[in-house]
């Protein structure tokens, strides 16, 4: 059991109004959980936007640690008519056996994990060998003044984002946990206007265990 997380109770209700069900999310959404078959284990959930694209035949577990974020995925939960088990966990420390999903779904979730990392590996001893993580994440610039932007406003970014860090080098971090990212998709799906500038680009993939 996890101990007690104090939660975002105001950034939960934000964002489940105003960012969640986004117009582009719905076909990122649709592909990675809608491709998402066997054991599969969400993490960081949130209010649950990604239960209605599961097929029903689907075995998923979902994990959030904020306690007001999974009030939300819970009430989504029923909505979506589909058997979900709902966990409250971290990423960084999965309450589950190793190789014990084919499976893991990840949207929006590494920018605000307290240690990548820990979480990335976490993720991989859950996997069976030959099981993938299926991501979506908006993650640093290669390089240039916006990169530059987005370490300088990191601190203060986190601050209102509730733990969001906008200059995650996300495909670093996925091969230091020993993933093999087979598909890789870049996309600019946000405007090109402050601040949202700084929330982007995205990447969409599917990495391996091998
Ligand atoms: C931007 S929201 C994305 C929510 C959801 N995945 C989606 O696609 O709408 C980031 C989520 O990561 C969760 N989170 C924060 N720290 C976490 C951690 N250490 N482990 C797992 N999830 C975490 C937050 O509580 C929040 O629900």
């Amino acid at each position: 059991m996890m101990a007690p997380r104090r939660g975002h109770k105001w950034f939960a209700a934000w964002y489940d109004r105003m960012c969640a069900r986004a117009a582009y999310l719905g076909p990122v959404r649709r592909e990675l959980a809608g491709g998402a078959t066997g054991r599969v284990l969400e993490v960081g959930c949130g209010t649950g936007a990604n239960f209605e694209y599961y097929p029903p035949e689907a075995q998923v577990v979902a994990t959030e640690p904020d306690p007001y974020m999974l009030a939300r995925a819970r009430r989504r939960a029923r909505e979506s008519g589909r058997r979900l088990a709902l966990v409250q966990a971290v990423a960084e420390n999965l309450p589950f056996s190793d190789a014990s999903f084919d499976v893991v779904v990840a949207t929006l979730v590494f920018c605000s994990v307290d240690d990548p990392g820990r979480a990335l590996a976490e993720v991989t001893r859950v996997l069976r060998p030959g099981g993938e993580l299926r991501f979506f994440e908006h993650v640093r610039y290669d390089g240039g003044l916006l990169a530059l932007a987005q370490d300088a406003v990191a601190p203060i970014w986190s601050w209102f984002g509730a733990g969001c860090h906008p200059n995650r080098d996300l495909t670093r971090l996925l091969a230091e946990a020993g993933l093999e990212v087979v598909r890789l998709e870049r996309s600019k799906p946000l405007p090109p206007l402050p601040p949202m500038c700084l929330a982007r680009p995205h990447v969409l993939g599917v990495a391996r265990v091998p």
